[in-house]
């Protein structure tokens, strides 16, 4: 799905809110999906208090798009957090067989009890979260074989609870719940743009491609070098290495000028396409 404009956020809010805190007591645990590229931009920093301290699987998707090492360290941060992670690529599927596992491993404590009782066969309740556009239904999907539209998506069908099978003894709701991104920080929405989770419609493009221009520039220069046949000097700042990198392509206007415009919007597809290689736009915060 695509944001319409930033003034979708309120009343979503609200109804998701409302979502969560109806179903929250019926889940055993709660798996939140981030974007790999960037873990944090990605999430909504309310989820603790949301979800009422239920057991957390992250699931660090897009890895297929991330920087491999960088996905170890998060994997890493987010475990020291206390929760439970699997890294997966949702897109083609790869990783998604860990789920089970890895819910059944967080919630070990829970089973052993249950076993203890004799209540073998208890279906195992999770409710997926996370922002939009970061993969929520193509995860669910990945992970029940479910290739169906949701019944929402259907004209003419009611909505009612339904449960989405992964296993015989677990399931997932099947309505994502879609939390909304903090935009207190501009440098998030600029994250998420760079990645399209937002339309860049809502931004400039070409302050947009200015910004990532000057990460990737400090961060993966040889990227950069590589793909648009430029020298990356140390400390070189993103405006001037857009126009070289548009010199180079020959996106010239009359006078010799640079057609910036055009170098943005070819960088922001190409990043998004992954032509340039894999990255992460953040790191984790120091313990
Ligand atoms: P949502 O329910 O959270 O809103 O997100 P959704 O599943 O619709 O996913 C948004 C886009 O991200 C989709 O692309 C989807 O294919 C892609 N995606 C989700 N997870 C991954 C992943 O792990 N790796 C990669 N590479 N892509 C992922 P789209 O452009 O909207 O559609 P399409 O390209 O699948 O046709």
């Amino acid at each position: 799905m695509q944001l319409e404009s930033l003034s979708w956020f309120p009343g979503h809010m609200t109804k998701t809110r409302r979502m969560i805190a109806a179903e929250i007591g019926n889940m055993d645990a709660v798996c939140e999906i981030v974007d790999a590229r960037i873990p944090l931009s990605s999430r909504n920093p309310d989820l603790d208090e949301l979800t009422a301290g239920k057991p957390r699987l992250v699931v660090l998707g897009h890895i297929d798009q991330a920087d491999p090492a960088l996905t170890a360290r998060w994997a890493a941060w987010f475990r020291g957090a206390g929760h439970e992670v699997i890294e997966v690529d949702a897109k083609s599927g790869a990783g998604v067989k860990r789920f089970a596992p890895a819910v059944r491993s967080l919630l070990r404590d829970k089973l052993a009890a249950y076993e203890a009782k004799g209540q073998v066969g208890r279906v195992l309740r999770v409710m997926v979260l996370g922002i939009p556009n970061v993969g929520k239904s193509t995860f669910i999907n990945k992970v029940s074989g479910r290739k169906t539209a949701r019944a929402e998506d259907r004209p003419g069908v009611t909505r009612s609870k339904q449960w989405v099978p992964v296993d015989k003894t677990l399931e997932l709701l099947d309505t994502p719940g879609i939390l909304w991104p903090k935009f207190d920080d501009p440098g998030v929405g600029m994250r998420l743009a760079f990645t399209g989770a937002i339309r860049d419609e809502v931004l400039d493009v070409e302050e947009l491609a200015m910004h990532l221009m000057a990460y990737l520039g400090a961060h993966y220069p040889a990227a950069v070098e590589a793909r648009y046949k430029i020298r990356v000097a140390e400390g070189e700042d993103g405006w001037a290495l857009l126009e070289k990198a548009g010199r180079a392509r020959g996106f010239l206007i009359s006078g010799g000028e640079v057609n910036t415009e055009r170098m943005s919007r070819v960088l922001l597809d190409e990043f998004r396409g992954g032509k340039l290689g894999r990255f992460t736009l953040e790191t984790p915060p120091e313990a």
